[in-house]
Order: structure tokens, then sequence, then C-alpha cells
């Protein structure tokens, strides 16, 4: 099949198995010319295929030597249709540690049920041996729960009143305004219920009572704060809570963690273009500024970057140095001064006429159609392509 890229809304249904595959090795060779990192052996990453956990993988395989258990929710081929970018992903990612003489599985599934938490630990206790880190990098728009069967959505709104603010539709090449109505009640519960702590808390009590954490075990969750421009939207709105709940059940599991003298750290990281964020009014804008002001700074960073930073300098430096409240800020060059300062003069400014010049929104744009796979130099677009490939540790 000849793949191209198909936008509805703010996803592409279509992805391309070889750009993907191209895509995971580019990251691959980023982290090997940086250099072999002190770090974990054997690694948990729950939101494996894409986005910050895909990189939170790769930095752990190829900067690491870790063994890796990749856990996601992602769609095979049928032949017909593509599969979703992360089975490519992560069909690439197997093959790459496989040849680096390393162990790599993957579980594809409802990672918020029981089911696939115990799938999980009988993978781990056949196969791996005890989890020195553990990574929670969902992002997902529902959860089921799994005791009750109740299903909860989580949405993005302000909390109290609404709010409006600039917005781009990046695919029309537009500015537009977006105004988002204010959350009720139950949608800031339900909000904090998909995206909160509750099932990072599950899976560590789940690991825990199994007896397959290591000593000094650490697990990491990921969080976001951003721009003033955003406050009201997302830190202060559902979403902000959401985090708020991960931030405070870090410290609940740092507790849990005491007798295997094990952590859990939150890190707030940068705003980046992956298949979530794409999802969220506003925000795509303030990134096309963030990342214009930040490239010319030297200082713009993706996922793979951005990870290989947290090993780095962070979670396995000599010190892991966080703020007041307990957090690894691999946000700081975002959230610097100046940058925040030049990035929303930029948003003020910009129009649909200067779109281009002012916010470079061509390299928004590849940049989203690369996480499908798509405007890679080494990848032939025009050739047949075989679209069903395997996961080959999936049946
Ligand atoms: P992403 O959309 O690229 O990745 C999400 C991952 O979760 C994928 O592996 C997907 O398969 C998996 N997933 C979703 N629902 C699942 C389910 N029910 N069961 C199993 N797996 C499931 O997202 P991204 O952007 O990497 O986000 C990961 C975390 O990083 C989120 O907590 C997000 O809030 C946070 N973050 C993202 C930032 C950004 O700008 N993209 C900035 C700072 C934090």
């Amino acid at each position: 099949m000849i793949v191209e890229p198909k936008v509805r809304g703010f996803i592409c249904t279509t992805a391309h198995p070889e750009g993907c595959a191209a895509s995971v090795n580019h990251q691959i060779a980023y982290v090997k010319n940086q250099g072999t990192l002190e770090g974990p052996k054997n690694v948990l990453i729950i939101g494996a295929s894409t986005g910050y956990g895909l990189a939170t993988r790769i930095v752990s395989m190829a900067g690491c030597s870790a063994n890796t258990l990749g856990v996601f929710y992602e769609r095979e081929s049928n032949g017909k249709k593509t599969a979703t970018a992360g089975w490519y992903n992560t069909a690439a990612f197997e093959v790459a540690a496989t040849d680096a003489g390393l162990y790599a599985s993957s579980i594809n599934g409802d990672a918020f049920s029981h089911e696939i938490k115990e799938q999980a630990i009988e993978k781990i206790k056949k196969e791996m041996g005890k989890i020195d880190l553990v990574v929670y990098s969902l992002a997902a728009p529902r959860r089921i729960d799994p005791d009750t069967g109740e299903k909860y959505g989580s949405v993005l709104k302000p909390i109290g009143q609404s709010y409006t603010n600039k917005s781009i539709d990046v695919m029309q090449g537009q500015i537009t305004e977006a105004t988002i109505e204010p959350a009720t009640t139950e949608e800031i519960e339900n909000t904090i219920k998909v995206m909160g702590g509750e099932d990072w808390e599950l899976w560590i009590k789940k690991l825990l009572e199994a007896d397959v954490l290591a000593e000094g075990v650490r697990t990491i969750a990921y969080s976001y704060i951003g721009p003033d421009i955003t406050l009201a939207m997302y830190r202060e709105g559902t979403i902000g809570k959401a985090k708020e709940h991960l931030e405070h059940t870090a410290k609940d599991l740092t507790a849990l963690l005491k007798d295997l003298e094990g952590v859990a750290y939150v890190t707030v990281a940068k705003a980046l273009v992956t298949q979530a964020s794409a999802a969220i009014p506003i925000v795509p804008l303030y990134i096309g500024a963030l990342y214009k002001v930040m490239k010319a700074k030297g200082t713009h960073e993706g996922c793979i970057e951005q990870i290989y930073r947290l090993f780095k300098d962070f979670l396995y430096a000599d010190e892991v140095k966080t703020d007041e409240e307990g957090r690894i800020r691999t946000d700081d060059y975002e959230m610097e001064a100046d940058v925040q300062h030049d990035a929303i003069a930029l948003f003020d400014q910009v129009t649909t006429d200067t779109l281009q010049q002012v916010l470079d929104i061509q390299s928004y744009q590849d940049e989203f159609f690369k996480l499908f796979g798509f405007g890679f130099d080494e990848v032939d677009y025009e050739q047949d392509v075989e679209v069903k490939v395997d996961i080959p540790s999936i049946e």
C-alpha cells in the first residue's frame, strides 16, 4: 500500500511504518551520540509507544542498556488500514533492542485494567527480574475504573469561568479564537480520576505486593505547568487539578516505597508537539511561539533530548535536583524569563497573514507529521509498503 497522511481534526489517521521506524532510529542515534549513561537496568514503561514514554524507553535502552517492558494501547493493522504510529514505533524499537542484545517486550491493552497489570507482573517475574524504574506516561481521554466498571472521561476546561484566547488551526494555517466553557464539578472529578495519580498508585501497589520492585527503585510520572497565558485553562483548570493530584501521589508513593528506599518523582516536562498536546486548543499556538524562540536561542529540545537530560542531569545525577515542591523541572529552559517574554510577545503579535514569518508554522506542521512517520528524507513515500507489521513480542 502507498501510505499517505490523512488528517482528521487534530489527528492523523494513518501512519507510515518505515517513517515511524526512521523516527525511532533517529532517537536511538541521538542517544548513542550523546554517550552512555549510568541508569536503570530493568524498566517498566506505562505509555511506552509514543511521546515522552517512548523517549524514556529509548533512553533506557540505548543510553543505559536496560531491559524494557512497554505497556500501551495501540491499534494493529488489519492489512487494509495502517496500524497506529505507536504500534510501528514499538515494532522498530523491539528490533533495535534485540539487535543490541537487550530484552524488550510489550503488552498492548488498557493499562487502567487489573488484567494488564497482572500480565505485566507475570512477564516481569518470568522474564525480567526486579524492576528498578517504573515510568508512568499515560495520556488518555478516558478510564474505566477496574473495580466498579464505571467510565470516566477527562476534559480540558477552565474552572469557575469560561476562557477565551487566540488559538490556531494548524492544518489550515489560520489564527482563530477559542472559547472554552468552565467545567462542572463532575468533570473536574472525572478528569482527576483519569489523569491524576490513582492509577499510578494502583500500579505501584500491585508491583510492590508482587515483590517485583528492586531496592532503590525509582518511579516517575510526567506533569506540566506552562505559561501564564494558558494558566486558566491548563494548570488552574481540570487537567491542572489532575496534575496536582499526580504530584501529591508522588509523595504518597515515596512513603509507600520507604522499605525499599525507593523514590517517586514527578517531572515537569517541556511543552512539545505530541498526539496528546495537538488535541488541546490554544496550546499548539503557544508551542509554535515557544519553538521559534527556543530554536533561535539554541535551547530547543524534543522528547528525546528532554528525557536524555532528565536521566543525565536529574534522575541519575549524583544529586536529584528538585524544586521546593519536590518536582524535577526539565521545563527549566522553557520557563526562563526571557523565553517566556519573547514567546508570549510572538503569541500576541501573530496573525493568520504572518503565521509563517512570525511562528514558522511549517516546522510545527512538519513535526506533527513526523509523529506519524511522514517527512523523513530516507523514506520513499511513493513506494508500496507492507502495513501489517509484527511487534516481535506480541503474538
Ligand atoms: P502521547 O499521546 O504521545 O502518549 C500517550 C501514551 O499513553 C501512548 O503510549 C498510548 O498508547 C498510551 N495510552 C493511552 N491510553 C492508554 C491506556 N488506556 N492503556 C495503555 N496505554 C495507554 O502523550 P505524551 O504527550 O507523551 O504524554 C505523556 C505524559 O506526559 C502525559 O501525562 C502528559 O500530560 C505529559 N506531558 C506532556 C507534555 C507535552 O507537551 N506533550 C508536556 C509535559 C507533560
